[in-house]
């Protein structure tokens, strides 16, 4: 998002039923790897179903800036006419990555493992994000880099050309920094070895395999072990992207606490290492049904109907925290309109991402009236089995998935309830707004 983005104020009002068959837009991780995996290339890349919207352009505009031809169109199909591994050119000015943490942390991968010099920052929300994450690993497969005070954004990266190749054992689960390694790991001779003590989304992998290199993955003791070959010829291939299940959510969980809603959302992506949410809602009770499963771009997909009926509480597992880690924002809204306590933990990720969301859930089901505990990286949620009184007003903190979840908070609330600034849902789901009022939502200006 651009610093002089103008401020937008929404509100949402207590709704008639939700009903309707919606599209998602595409795949944020799979459209940025896309772009990314089309500049490694050698030849053309093209995407059908990419994701238009900010995060997503500003990685295509750092992917032009590193070499690669990028044309899209406004329909989301995109032309990658790419570099090849080790052929990417210097950038002349800074990377700014926006509020994009994936766009920035895969890219850092990227640079370290190619000799040149580039910067590399982003918006407020992204500036305040860990970097030491990435930079750690990087810096030993032989990249330097130079990150502000307490491993922020901005940072110089110089790259080397002779990376080394690493076996890493990730201190957090995170499949940006997964990915980051694995993308280095393409410039360096041998094998680049990652364990992850918790599985989190393998978009990665697969799309590594699509476009040719060699990915094993095997399931240890230690964890799951994903190995690169290094220097693989990759070449440009052809990608459809499915629709996002982190966007699909909002719609779905909106269907679930409105009373009388029934909504389909078609081609949603159904990874295993993604669908944590939706085991969560149908142990909630929530009335979920699956039809028209098929692959998109070698991923799993299926057209999922959700039908308002009432919602009990639950208990997360932690260890199910990486496969809906971006979805705990709408899951506590669920959780405000269920009967009885969800308890929530394992969250401490959720304090490093576009916003500290543990405390913005937190604080923003409190002034909505909801009885929540928040403690160190766990939530519990008091629901009353009725809508809860919302009526305040929101601070969406630069974060698109507090906005949009607070926005379907206020769709089942008694009293509305205002985000202060939307603008930067337009990072993920630009359409959002448009497509929520097109089911029946009442969105309007304050
Ligand atoms: C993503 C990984 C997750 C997720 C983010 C997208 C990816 O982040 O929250 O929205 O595309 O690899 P972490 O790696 O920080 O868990």
């Amino acid at each position: 998002m651009t610093a002089a983005a103008r401020i937008q104020p929404l509100r949402a009002r207590r709704s008639g039923p939700l009903v309707g068959r919606v599209t998602a837009p595409g795949d944020k991780s799979i459209s940025h790897r896309s772009l990314i995996l089309g500049l490694l290339a050698v030849g053309e890349t093209r995407v059908r179903g990419l994701l238009m919207a900010e995060d997503v352009l500003n990685t295509a505009a750092a992917c032009r800036a590193l070499g690669a031809a990028v044309e899209i169109s406004a329909a989301g199909e995109a032309r990658v006419q790419g570099r090849g591994i080790g052929g990417l050119v210097e950038p002349e000015d800074v990377l700014d990555f926006g509020n994009s943490g994936t766009g920035a942390r895969l890219m850092m991968g990227v640079l370290a493992s190619h000799p040149l010099l580039a910067v590399a920052t982003g918006d407020a929300s992204l500036r305040r994000r860990p970097m030491g994450r990435v930079a750690r690993p990087l810096e030993s497969m032989g990249a330097e880099l130079r990150l502000r005070a307490g491993d922020r954004l901005p940072g110089a990266i110089r790259g080397t050309g002779e990376a080394l190749p690493i076996r890493y054992r990730l201190p957090v689960p995170s499949a940006q920094v997964k990915s980051a390694i694995l993308l280095a790991g393409l410039n360096a001779r041998g094998e680049t070895t990652v364990i992850e003590p918790e599985p989190t989304r393998d978009h990665s992998e697969r799309m590594l395999r699509h476009f040719g290199a060699t990915v094993r993955v095997e399931d240890t003791a230690e964890g799951r072990v994903v190995t690169l070959v290094g220097q693989p010829e990759l070449e440009g291939r052809s990608i459809d992207v499915p629709a996002d299940p982190s966007s699909a959510a909002f719609a779905l969980v909106a269907a679930a606490i409105v009373p009388g809603s029934r909504v389909t959302v078609a081609g949603v992506g159904l990874n295993p290492l993604r669908t944590g949410l939706l085991a969560t809602l149908e142990e909630m009770g929530c009335d979920l049904s699956y039809g028209q499963r098929r692959e998109v771009g070698g991923e799993p997909v299926a057209e999922l109907t959700v039908r308002h009926g009432r919602l009990k509480g639950t208990i997360v597992p932690p260890e199910r925290a990486p496969s809906m880690i971006d979805e705990y924002p709408i899951l506590a809204v669920a959780a405000a309109c269920a009967e009885g306590k969800t308890e929530m933990r394992g969250l401490a990720e959720l304090r490093v991402k576009e916003s500290d969301r543990l405390g913005a859930v937190a604080q923003g089901l409190a002034a909505c009236g909801v009885k929540v505990e928040e403690g160190k990286d766990s939530l519990v949620i008091h629901g009353q089995g009725k809508p809860p009184a919302g009526g305040a007003s929101i601070a969406a903190r630069l974060d698109h998935r507090i906005a949009m979840s607070f926005l379907v908070l206020g769709l089942a609330s008694r009293d509305p309830v205002a985000i202060d600034d939307i603008a930067s849902i337009a990072t993920s789901f630009p359409d959002f707004v448009a497509l929520m009022r097109g089911l029946g939502a009442d969105l309007a200006a304050p």
